[in-house]
Parts: C-alpha cells; sequence; structure tokens
C-alpha cells in the first residue's frame, strides 16, 4: 500500500482544499491529512480559525479521499510523521515549493499547483461586512 501525507489548517473547507485531497489521494492508496492543532494555529502560524480542530477534522474525515486525520502541533514533526506512518509521498500546495525538500530524505516530495482564486483569507475578506 501506497501512503501519502499532507498538512493543513483546512478552516472554512474549499473546493480548493478539496482539489488538493483528491489530487494527494492519487498519489497512493491512504492519504494521512495532519491538521494544524488550534493552539498551533494561534500560537505560530498567527491564524485564528472560524472552525475548532474537532470540527475541522469531523469535516475532513467526512471527505472520501482522506483515511486518516491526526494533529500537526508543531513544525518539526514532519520527518518523525513520515518514519512514524511510513509514508511515501508528501504532499503539498506550491505555495510551500521547495520548503520541505529535506524530506527528500525519507520520501517523495511532491508541491502540487494551487488552485486559483480561492482561499481560506479571501472567504473571510470577501464575507467581512457584508450583511
Ligand atoms: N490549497 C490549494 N489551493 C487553494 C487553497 C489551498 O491547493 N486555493 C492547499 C494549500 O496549498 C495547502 C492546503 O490546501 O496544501 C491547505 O491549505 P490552507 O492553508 O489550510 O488553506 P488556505 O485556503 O490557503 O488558507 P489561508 O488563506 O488561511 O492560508
Amino acid at each position: 500500500m501506497k501512503r501519502v501525507i499532507t498538512y493543513g489548517t483546512f478552516d472554512l473547507l474549499h473546493y480548493g482544499h478539496i482539489n488538493l485531497l483528491r489530487r494527494a489521494r492519487q498519489y497512493g492508496d491512504y492519504l494521512i491529512v495532519a491538521l494544524s492543532t488550534d493552539e498551533f494555529n494561534w500560537n505560530e502560524k498567527k491564524k485564528k480559525c472560524y472552525f475548532s480542530y474537532e470540527e475541522r477534522k469531523a469535516l475532513l474525515e467526512a471527505i472520501r479521499y482522506v483515511d486518516l486525520v491526526i494533529p500537526e502541533e508543531g513544525w518539526d514533526q514532519k520527518a518523525s510523521d513520515v518514519r512514524e506512518y511510513h509514508i511515501d509521498t508528501f504532499v503539498m500546495g506550491d505555495d510551500w515549493a521547495g520548503q520541505f525538500d529535506f524530506l527528500k530524505e525519507y520520501c517523495e516530495v511532491v508541491y502540487l499547483p494551487r488552485t486559483p482564486e480561492i482561499s481560506t483569507t479571501q472567504i473571510k475578506q470577501d464575507l467581512a461586512g457584508k450583511p
């Protein structure tokens, strides 16, 4: 079985996220999403989520491309996750291009093109101030 992992916040789940998860799953037979916890988002990524970790996790678990959701609690867990979960392919959107090349020592590293014109930040900005 080929195992794939990806990381992210996935707040206000949108079609850009679904596109990413569908393409990530096509690299193997089992997709793990390491989902940023509320603490990690707030303390390190400086992001305030609309949905809680448990809510975001439940949404991801309802997606057919996702086999397992684990917590992402820090920047430096990736190499140990790749080893612990026997990962073959690490996938991220290309907003992170080049930043995780150090994982090539352990697995294949793939950066997928982002879906244009949609992001959680964009949704929040578009809705801000609207009735
Ligand atoms: N992603 C994507 N296409 C988009 C938006 C996100 O492929 N239009 C990918 C990202 O590259 C990442 C994953 O989805 O691999 C999770 O991204 P995340 O940062 O949670 O979503 P964004 O919508 O980019 O959120 P934000 O605006 O808060 O950065």
